[in-house]
């Protein structure tokens, strides 16, 4: 998505004054998500805090509700036709998966917690059987701590070394320098595809195909990335981007929480081993010895998240149904007019103006907390994120403690960000 905030900045800078920007809809589906057609407080809510959790569609929930009432079972470990339905449908959810993101084979797809699982498990076992004292894992500078944390503990463990990209003043990774610090040393490379902070698109594609002539002997260095904020805004391709693992969660794309999903490809998926042991990762147990599955059950131990990954199953199917083509334009739509309608407030200064952004507007406001921000906006039925968003290397590198963060979902309308800009000119003249 391209930022196009110089157009709607020059726009509204025209020496006729500033003309009112324009957004047309692409899509209209806030009749489909029951918490966002309710009232709090006798106010319609304004919901503006998808990159934290989306909305659910009455299709999720009544599929999950369906569920629990009519065939809950077990699965994988029943012979009875209770447990075969809900292994079906099970199974049927990795299948839906890999269509969605365009991996080779559903055996590619596990099932985890969510993004921070998926990466912790690259981590622990990608990482402490790959890496040595030595080698380099490259983040950048705008990761959420799920993708540092991981990484600092196998580092610790390892004697591997951290080294970062850093971004330009708009939030854009600087790709010469990204450069210079590939080397032989690298071993794995992890980066978001969307920062959750700022909103920045990062060229994942391009970043993936240096990392794949780096690496010792230039023979690769594995890419990891971060899909917890693209996953339902875009058109993902794991297969085009030849991204090594892709992590991201269902929660954040209509789904309920507690489910993820870890993408790798097959072969270095069967080069590693287990994350976590227990029952159904096995082959055979003896005191002697015990052998592993095949990716994925091998990474899936204990009973797993059945409910929640029918749940997923029915987002995908919601999100094909609506489409990610018409989301993401829908969504660029938004972002141009919370831009030009949050840049015509007083004393708002926008965070994260990379060229090509997400549906993300993080800002601060002159002389008001983003704490105060958040919970000043909440009266007004508007719902937004305020802190430093598991993102504390992002803040200290734009100089700001926190920002208020204003994130959109293809259910999001003018009025939302009208409520929002209306709110924030309220809240900066009660406090100047
Ligand atoms: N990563 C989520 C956010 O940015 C929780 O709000």
């Amino acid at each position: 998505m391209a930022n196009p905030t110089d157009t709607a900045a020059a726009r509204s800078s025209g020496t006729a004054g500033p003309s009112k920007p324009v957004f047309k809809p692409i899509l209209d589906i806030k009749k489909d998500f029951p918490v966002l057609n309710r009232e709090f407080g006798g106010l319609p809510l304004h919901y503006l805090d998808s990159a934290a959790t989306t909305q659910k569609p009455l299709a999720v929930i009544e599929a999950m509700d369906t569920f629990y009432r009519e065939s809950y079972g077990t699965v994988r470990r029943g012979v009875y036709r209770l447990s075969e339905k809900a292994t079906a449908g099970f199974e049927g959810t990795r299948k839906k998966v890999a269509a969605l993101i365009n991996a080779a084979s559903e055996k590619e797809i596990i099932y985890t917690s969510g993004t921070t699982q998926s990466i912790n498990l690259v981590a622990y076992s990608y990482g402490r059987k790959f890496l040595k004292a030595g080698d380099e894992i490259i983040l950048s500078q705008i990761e959420h701590h799920a993708n540092i944390v991981p990484w600092q503990i196998v580092a610790e463990m390892t004697g591997a070394v951290i080294r970062t990209i850093p971004v330009d003043d708009t939030g854009t990774l600087i790709l010469e320098e990204y450069k210079k610090l590939l080397g032989e040393k690298t071993r794995i490379v992890a980066v978001n595809h969307i920062s959750n902070a700022l909103g920045t698109i990062n060229p994942v594609k391009e970043i993936i195909r240096l990392a794949h002539l780096a690496g010792p002997g230039g023979k690769g260095a594995v890419v990891l990335v971060d899909g917890a904020q693209s996953i339902s805004h875009m058109t993902v391709d794991v297969r085009d981007l030849d991204a090594d693992f892709y992590a991201f969660s269902g929660h954040k794309m209509f789904g309920p929480t507690g489910i993820g999903i870890l993408y790798g490809k097959f072969a270095i998926l069967d080069s590693m081993p287990p994350y976590q042991g227990g029952g159904d990762m096995i082959m055979k147990v003896t005191f002697a010895k015990t052998t592993y599955q095949a990716p994925p059950h091998r990474f899936e131990a204990g009973t797993p998240a059945i409910v929640e990954v029918l749940g997923l199953g029915a987002a995908i199917d919601y999100l094909k149904q609506v489409g990610l083509d018409k989301i993401a334009a829908h969504e660029a739509g938004l972002l141009e007019y919370g831009t030009a309608v949050l840049r015509d407030v007083p004393g708002l200064r926008l965070i994260g103006t990379a060229a090509e952004k997400g549906s993300i507007l993080s800002f601060t406001l002159e002389g008001v907390h983003p704490h105060d921000i958040g919970t000043l906006l909440d009266e007004d039925g508007i719902a937004i994120r305020a802190g430093h968003h598991c993102a504390q290397p992002t803040m200290d590198r734009f100089g700001v403690p926190a920002t208020a963060r204003a994130s959109m979902g293809p259910y999001n309308d003018a009025s939302d960000l009208d409520a929002l800009a209306k709110g924030l000119k309220r809240i900066g003249e009660m406090f100047r």
